[in-house]
């Protein structure tokens, strides 16, 4: 089933298969996109992917997250997204923009702003964010918020996208206000289960009626929280404390997700988990490196940042490991579970995320019906000729993406590309390909060898 088409809306995919959203540092200083995006975008659509989720985008000018990743918060970033759209799409591929809002998991702003801080509850986070602590937003702050993501998605539809998901996931703004321990608000839009979702039923009504009915739009969304992974320390602690250690169950998601579907919104894109990365929606190992890098990096945004630095440096990596890589592992197509729940439940077209690289799991998981396409991010970007090894008949890779998730955390800091030594014949042949996808100096021969 992987090679049937399959339409959403009026929208026609060739294939079963998404490019999931891969953000990266593919921008100017100031937000605009560069070459360098066109050129990774246009990469997965050349090796046949029948459409790809941009990285999330950003629509508040403020809350730019990490740096040189792409914003669509003013009419100027829409050209040059346009022209990529194009190129991409002149490959027969699809083109969705993810747009988000970071809120307080804003992980690299310049300098600290206090911006950077916004949620829905004043709190603290050892893990995510940068900021010493969260601030609660203003009902007028969340107005500016609701009518940021309405002026973006106008701006995806003039970039000449195929559609629009909005992110609900990943522990990001919308996601702060969907999670009771991190939504402490006694306002109308903090509390029970109803007025935790009234932010994201604002931006939907809004977006809707900003992009008109005919355009594509869905919306990712995790399906548990499991706020007590990765290993975090959060304070307050809220109760009832399964509030506190899971966030969002399965009953208070799939009440999100049916809500959706009567505000018209076209497809459910399931993930799992709260914040970026975790256990459950990048299933695999925890970088520990990586992790000490991205960490030193972003050390002088605040004090918080400085003591989570030193405490990653100082403390053994047994130690460190210990603590901080408990729940880690890899389990293929971990949330397909999940996506047939949802696509039961609520009806909807569902994309299902995380874990897939076997060909053979991809055809279950679409045969018995548990999902209707498959995103994927980390094993194309290892083998981005994944698509034509299928059409062979070859069921997984040769040299396989590890799901070590070195680059989900070191391309916060590095460019793009893969990061597993382990995978290429030597270092320079790993660098070459990370230089290849973003499209610097091609020895095609360097790159052959460190993929599949
Ligand atoms: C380098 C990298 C950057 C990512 N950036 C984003 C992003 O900007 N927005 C998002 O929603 N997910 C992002 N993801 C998560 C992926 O879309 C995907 O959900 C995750 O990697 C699990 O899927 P996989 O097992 O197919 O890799 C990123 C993943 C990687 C590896
Ligand atoms: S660094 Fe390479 S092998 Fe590791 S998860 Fe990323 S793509 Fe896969």
């Amino acid at each position: 089933m992987i090679f049937e088409p399959f339409s959403i809306k009026n929208v026609t995919f060739k294939n079963r298969i998404l490019r999931s959203s891969i953000g990266g540092r593919t921008c100017y200083y100031d937000g605009t996109v560069n070459p360098a995006w066109k050129r990774f975008e246009k990469r997965f659509a050349e090796q046949g992917v029948a459409g790809i989720i941009s990285a999330t985008i950003t629509v508040d000018e403020r809350r730019w997250s990490p740096l040189e990743y792409p914003k669509l918060s003013q009419d100027r970033f829409v050209k040059p997204i346009r022209e990529a759209v194009q190129a991409v799409q002149a490959l027969g591929c699809k083109y969705i923009i993810q747009l988000g809002d970071h809120g307080y998991h804003t992980q690299t702003s310049l300098l600290p702003q206090v911006e950077d801080s916004k949620s829905a509850s004043s709190g603290f986070d050892l893990v995510f964010g940068y900021g010493n602590r969260s601030s609660a937003m203003t009902t007028e702050e969340i107005q500016q918020t609701v009518q940021n993501f309405a002026a973006g998605a106008r701006r995806v539809r003039e970039a000449g996208c195929d559609g629009l998901e909005i992110t609900a996931s990943k522990g990001y703004l919308i996601h702060q206000f969907l999670n009771p321990a991190t939504n402490r608000r006694t306002d109308a839009y903090g509390g029970s289960v109803e007025k935790r979702f009234q932010f994201l039923r604002e931006i939907v009504r809004a977006v809707r009626q900003t992009v008109g009915n005919d355009f594509l739009f869905g919306i990712r969304l995790s399906a548990v929280d499991f706020n007590y992974l990765p290993v975090n320390f959060r304070w307050p602690v809220v109760f009832p404390l399964r509030h506190y250690f899971m966030g969002n169950g399965l009953n208070e998601t799939l009440y999100y997700g049916q809500e959706l579907a009567k505000l018209g919104i076209d497809y459910l894109h399931i993930s799992s988990g709260f914040g970026f990365i975790n256990p459950t929606e990048s299933p695999g190992a925890w970088p520990i490196d990586e992790f000490r890098l991205y960490a030193n990096a972003t050390r002088h945004l605040s004090a918080k940042a400085n003591v989570r630095a030193m405490l990653l440096n100082a403390l053994p990596r047994t130690v460190v490991r210990g603590i901080f890589g408990l729940g880690w592992g890899y389990k293929p197509a971990v949330n397909a579970d999940y996506a047939r729940t949802f696509k039961q439940v609520v009806g909807l077209p569902v994309i299902a995320n995380g874990g897939f690289q076997r060909q053979d799991t991809i055809e279950e998981v679409l045969r018995t019906g548990q999902c209707d396409m498959v995103g994927m991010a980390r094993p194309l970007l290892a083998n981005p000729n994944l698509l034509s090894l299928f059409k062979q008949g070859i069921n997984e890779p040769s040299n396989p993406c590890s799901f070590c998730n070195r680059c989900s955390v070191a391309t916060v800091v590095l460019p793009l590309g893969c990061y597993d030594r382990s995978r290429f014949p030597s270092q320079d042949a790993m660098e070459a390909q990370i230089m290849w996808w973003s499209g610097g100096p091609e020895d095609e021969e360097l790159v052959r060898r460190g993929s599949t």
